[in-house]
């Protein structure tokens, strides 16, 4: 090895050794006449007061931050007093006499160590120099961390890591596809998979009964904050299986992780709530549930009052703030906030020693006024807001509220991971813009039997239930999967009223409808969305911080700008003109 240690490794047990070490030189100071330098690299820093020798090196070389550096020297205790208890090597310091490598580096457009501070896009174009930041490469080593968990849970638990292609045929998670023209094919494409879905529904007709795959995947959709144009799953599929069953593994699997990486000691099983719970509750089917605040429907308490845009209102929601203490400007913040999550306005009540004080009170009956008190048993200083409107705008406005409020009164634990499964899906949801029903997770998810039979017949499609789950952690959703359907005439009938005919079928799910008639065993799955997961382990609010290198909102990777156009032999060869 070119060097004895690394740059976080020596302590007093070294003293007196001579070492050889590498790294980047993170700071350089002048005390006096005594020249320190700190050494850096992934595992620490190592503070260098320079010798003799080192000075005469320094004297004819312009060493800068950022340089790689190999030097050579004694460690020594660090003069009493000056001890850095905060780090590892903080007991001791290398006199160093002899430099053997020097690696300079070009002026850097940022400070490494504040790379976080700087324009997104520059610190992605210069990738590997904000992976240098020691803040920046904590979200790598926590995301490996992960992975060799998952591994070793899930090989503990009889799971076999199974490969699915990357160049396949489109798979029904709901996204644009990426294509890939096929050479040899001409007018033929490939598409990257939006998840390895079918195939490890197929794994299940092999037998294979316990699959995993820590898969890349690819959907063509709109970017935010917790989206990328291709992410990973922990992707999971099991036989013979129920819910219980699943989520007991991937519980299992989440709490060795949080265990592990942040040293906390996850309770479970999570709690579980249904859809309409989570909706009705907290107006949102991803709740974060670190805090309370329920949403409370006071429509059949309204139905009659003199305030007309309550009493003409399809549903009247509530939410009190507790210990408010809310200003006029508060206020209005607070409506101006409802209004862009499209409410018609935000009607509150201030909870006064005296009463519920608002302009509207003057609308309300005493027993009115004393019911709504009853339903949010208010302290003074609270403040309670209502929307009005139909029922699904009212619990999205509501539940925005909520989360607004939370932030507001900052009523939201720090260094609190709470789990929970959200169950009970609706099976369909009907799409305006195509005027159809089309399935909430996807055409594989099995139907509640009971709803099914019952709703199909009365053609109220919007009632069936699913056996679809997710996993939902401090209000992201963090996992989605499904309990499938197995039964050939159960999927046939699925398709005809999601309006998708037998041959369409057959074109796009052909091989997995051809494979179900081979014996396929009751089976189902899960798929976690690993970025996700490793961006809030961190405390962080993008999940480009963890993905080594990202896309950016444009869905550009600013380092090798791609994409980017191809030559017109490229596009020969792939029989493809651009138009
Ligand atoms: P779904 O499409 O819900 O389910 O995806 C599962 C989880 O993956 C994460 N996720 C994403 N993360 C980052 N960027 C994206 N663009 C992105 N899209 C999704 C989310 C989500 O919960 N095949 C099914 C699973 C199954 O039924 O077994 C599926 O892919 O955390
Ligand atoms: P207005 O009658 O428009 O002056 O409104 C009186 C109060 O009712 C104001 O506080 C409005 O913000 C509120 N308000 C108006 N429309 C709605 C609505 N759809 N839901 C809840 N509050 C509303």
């Amino acid at each position: 090895m070119l060097r004895t240690h690394t740059c976080g490794e020596l302590n007093e047990t070294h003293i007196g050794q001579t070492v050889r070490l590498f790294g980047w030189v993170d700071t350089t100071r002048d005390h006096g006449g005594v020249t320190f330098l700190d050494l850096r690299d992934r595992y620490g820093k190592t503070q260098v007061v320079a010798g003799e020798g080192l000075r005469q090196w320094l004297g004819a070389h312009a060493l800068k931050t950022e340089d790689c550096l190999c030097l050579e020297g004694r460690v020594q205790a660090r003069p009493k007093g000056t001890e850095n208890k905060r780090i590892a090597t903080g007991a001791i310091e290398v006199v160093a006499e002899g430099v053997h490598d020097h690696s300079p580096c070009a002026a850097t457009p940022f400070e490494i160590t504040k790379s976080r501070e700087t324009n997104e896009d520059l610190r992605m174009t210069y990738r590997y120099l904000d992976l240098r930041n020691p803040e920046v490469q904590k979200g790598l080593f926590a995301r490996h961390r992960v992975y060799q968990i998952i591994r070793s849970s899930l090989d503990k638990h009889g799971f076999i890591e199974v490969e699915t292609p990357i160049l396949t045929k489109s798979t029904p998670e709901g996204a644009r596809d990426y294509l890939v023209p096929s050479r040899v094919n001409p007018g033929e494409f490939y598409a990257l998979p939006q998840s390895p879905q079918l195939f490890k529904q197929i794994l299940m007709v092999s037998g294979f009964d316990r699959y995993f795959q820590i898969a890349k995947c690819f959907r063509d959709e709109d970017l935010r904050a917790d989206r990328q144009p291709e992410f990973t799953q922990l992707d999971m599929e099991m036989s013979f299986l129920e819910e219980d069953d699943l989520f007991a593994v991937v519980e299992g699997v989440l709490k060795n992780i949080l265990r592990e990486v942040r040293g906390i000691e996850l309770v479970t099983p999570f709690p579980r709530l249904t859809y309409q719970e989570a909706m009705a509750k907290y107006g949102s089917d991803k709740p974060d549930l670190r805090f309370g605040l329920p949403i409370e429907d006071v429509t059949p308490i309204v139905g009659g009052c003199e305030f007309k845009v309550f009493r003409e209102a399809k549903a009247v929601l509530g939410l009190c703030i507790p210990g408010a203490q809310a200003s006029r400007k508060d206020i209005d913040t607070l409506t101006e906030y409802a209004k862009e999550q499209g409410a018609g306005g935000l009607a509150y009540f201030k909870v006064e020693a005296a009463g519920l004080e608002s302009p509207i009170a003057k609308f309300f009956k005493p027993e009115e006024l004393e019911r709504i008190k009853a339903v949010f048993k208010p302290s003074a200083g609270d403040l309670i807001v209502f929307a009005a409107d139909e029922l699904a705008k009212a619990r999205k406005v509501m539940g925005a509220v909520r989360l607004y409020a939370a932030r507001w009164k900052q009523l939201v634990p720090k260094d609190t991971f709470h789990f929970s499964w959200v169950m009970d899906f609706p099976l369909f949801q009907y799409d305006e813009e195509e005027k159809r029903w089309v399935s909430e997770h996807h055409p594989f998810t099995s139907p509640i039997l009971e709803d099914w039979r019952k709703y199909r017949a009365t053609g109220e499609l919007g009632k069936i239930r699913s056996r679809a789950y997710d996993l939902v952690l401090n209000g992201n959703e963090v996992a989605s999967g499904s309990i499938r359907i197995h039964n050939r005439e159960l999927q046939k009938e699925i398709f005809t009223t999601i309006g998708l005919d037998e041959a369409e079928a057959a074109s796009r799910f052909g091989f997995l409808l051809k494979a179900f008639e081979y014996g396929p065993p009751p089976h189902g799955g899960v798929a976690l969305g690993i970025d996700r997961i490793v961006m809030l382990l961190l405390g962080l609010d993008s999940i480009r911080e963890v993905i080594a290198f990202p896309k950016n909102q444009k869905a550009v990777c600013p380092m090798t700008s791609a994409p980017s156009p191809v030559n017109e032999k490229q596009l020969r060869d792939l029989h493809v003109r651009l138009r």
